[in-house]
């Protein structure tokens, strides 16, 4: 954890706000707490469209607390339990680097260098330099068929080792986004090399 500034105070926007409209319509009256965990998300989500880095502030987490009638302390509690959730700013891209059992045993080890040579970048949760990277050692993502994984703020890259992380990298860096999936070209789950059942049948293009 590095020392960051928090800001004096949190409003939510008209973009949020007209999704929150639709989120608060979901649960009856008396259980609005429930909406904590997208008001969470969307003021997330705000600041990373509005200040370039998609983390949530105290005076964020205090403003859902006054909105959904909750203590300060049952939102703090939510934020700092879930890994999505950035307790402090992360860079442009957040690179979320999975490294539990499966991933590790396909070469995440090999992710991980290549995000470090290329970024700069030596502990976890730390943002390189030019504010474009921050790396976060994540648990299973849950794709771990195409492992190993490299999260992308929302995003999976599939299939990754150094050479394919170090070329991803460069193009964030260009300004471009690569397409997301597995960067061998693997259809979807189907093995290495292509499906070895159902093959007559035709699976739309990707
Ligand atoms: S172990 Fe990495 S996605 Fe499951």
């Amino acid at each position: 954890m590095t020392e960051h500034t928090e800001p004096a105070s949190f409003a939510f926007d008209d973009e949020s706000e007209a999704r929150i409209t639709k989120v608060m319509a979901k649960y009856p009256a008396g259980k609005q707490a429930s909406a904590v965990l997208p008001l969470l998300d969307l003021a997330q989500r705000q600041m990373g469209r509005v200040t370039g880095s998609a983390w949530v502030p105290k005076v964020a987490m205090d403003e859902i607390a006054r909105r959904l009638d909750m203590p300060p302390i049952r939102v703090y509690e939510v934020a700092t339990f879930y890994l999505m959730f950035n307790m402090q700013p992360v860079g442009t891209y957040h690179l979320q680097v999975c490294t539990t059992t499966p991933c590790w045993l396909r070469g995440s080890d090999q992710v991980v260098e290549a995000c470090r040579k290329a970024t700069g970048i030596k502990g976890w949760k730390e943002t390189s330099a030019d504010g474009l990277f921050t790396m976060t050692e994540v648990e299973c993502v849950g794709a771990c068929v195409n492992a190993p994984i490299l999260q992308v703020n929302d995003d999976f890259f599939e299939d990754m080792d150094a050479a394919s992380t170090e070329a991803l990298l460069a193009a964030l860096r260009r300004g471009e986004y690569p397409k997301v999936g597995s960067v061998t070209g693997r259809q979807t789950s189907a093995p290495e090399g292509g499906p070895t059942t159902l093959t007559t049948l035709n699976f739309p293009a990707e």
